[in-house]
């Protein structure tokens, strides 16, 4: 199954069962620096280690702690000590924070080398694989720094997903249902219906939703921010967790509060209580404030929020950050 981009460069989008063999995705004669997410399988990773001879491996812990210029500048001085030039490839093997460091790395190398990405959990397979965003965090502000660089290519290989821990599998599924919401009714169905394991159907479907978005607004300038449904809310309070409360523990309680409809936000719950997805913590309102103020999607004081009506319906709203935070208060006192 292959899904095709066509932004400011094209590039495929592969969704395979399982790999056995990157011949079909890869020149094996090229030379690659593969940062890899240090919680993969070893079996999985010596496929790429048996494969891509003149290559160099970098193992990295996922965690929003190491998303940051630190991170990025040892990982750019190998680069540079081990001569990698532009033409050579950088690959991200890995969920997302992996996917967000390697893709800024690649497009900053030399002002931008090749970059082809290998996800590995659903998070990654669902939403990072396409759209070319990518970032590090810095002081309190998440994905601060960053640019938008379409890879070269995407890799799916849905067996990674065998070793991801159930908690993780879960809670990538938040950005699947985030897109059923605005664009497939059909799906959102799918995840009412309990069918959470054909993953297959899930990746492919919230991947061409995103491959709709991103084609008509790949910068970001408008339309792609509908897909920022409940995430200013999300990443205030993953940062002001110290990261304790996850990507998707976040935006699902994002979700709840930007939904208007009780009947959609009741079934919303059902599926995250049969997902096992925490949404429901305490909300610390002065402390999530300061991080909202330093939202990057700000523009001249005002934030755009996409609120959704019922399935499919959403309405776009430029509201200041004093009133983004009343609407917050009003959402907690309701139990939200
Ligand atoms: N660039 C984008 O478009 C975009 C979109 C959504 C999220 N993100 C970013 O992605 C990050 C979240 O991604 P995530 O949910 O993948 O988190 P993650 O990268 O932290 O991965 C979750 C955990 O699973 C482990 N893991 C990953 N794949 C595994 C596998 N196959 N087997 C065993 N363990 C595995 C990781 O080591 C980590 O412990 C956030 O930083 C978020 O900002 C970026």
């Amino acid at each position: 199954m292959k899904i095709s981009v066509k932004a400011k460069k094209a590039y495929d989008v592969y969704i395979e069962d399982e790999i056995f063999s990157l011949k079909d995705y890869l020149d094996l004669k090229k030379r690659y620096f593969v940062v890899v997410d240090s919680n993969l399988p070893k079996e999985k990773v010596e496929l790429f280690k048996k494969e891509l001879k003149n290559s160099s491996f970098y193992y990295l812990e996922a965690i929003e702690e190491n998303k940051n210029l630190i991170t990025v500048e040892v990982i750019l001085e190998e680069l540079l000590k081990q001569n990698f030039s532009k033409s050579d490839f950088l690959i991200g093997l890995g969920g997302g924070i992996i996917g967000d460091i390697a893709a800024f790395i690649a497009s900053i190398y030399k002002r931008g080398m090749n970059y082809i990405y290998f996800p590995t959990s659903t998070t990654a397979m669902i939403d990072v694989a396409i759209g070319g965003k990518n970032g590090v965090n810095l002081l309190k502000s998440k994905n601060i720094i960053g640019t938008i660089t379409p890879p070269c290519k995407v890799v799916i290989d849905l067996s990674f997903l065998n070793s991801l821990p159930e908690k993780h599998y879960n809670n990538g599924l938040v950005e699947a249902i985030k897109m059923a919401m605005l664009f497939d009714k059909d799906l959102f169905e799918l995840f009412l219906k309990k069918d959470f394991k054909n993953i297959k159907e899930i990746v492919t479907r919230s991947l061409k939703i995103k491959k709709e978005v991103v084609e008509k607004d790949e910068e970001d300038l408008d339309y792609r921010n509908l897909l920022n449904f409940g995430h200013t809310l999300a990443h205030a309070i993953e940062a002001s967790s110290d990261y304790a409360i996850s990507h998707g523990e976040a935006v699902s309680r994002g979700i709840l509060l930007d939904t208007l409809n009780q009947d959609l936000k009741d079934k919303l719950e059902t599926i995250f209580k049969s997902l096992k997805i925490k949404y429901d913590y305490k909300l610390k309102i002065d402390k999530i404030k300061q991080y909202i103020y330093s939202d990057k999607k700000i523009k001249d004081e005002k934030i755009r929020i996409s609120l959704l009506e019922d399935l499919e319906k959403y309405i776009v709203k430029y509201v200041t950050i004093d009133e983004y935070i009343e609407l917050l208060k009003e959402g907690v006192s309701h139990g939200f």
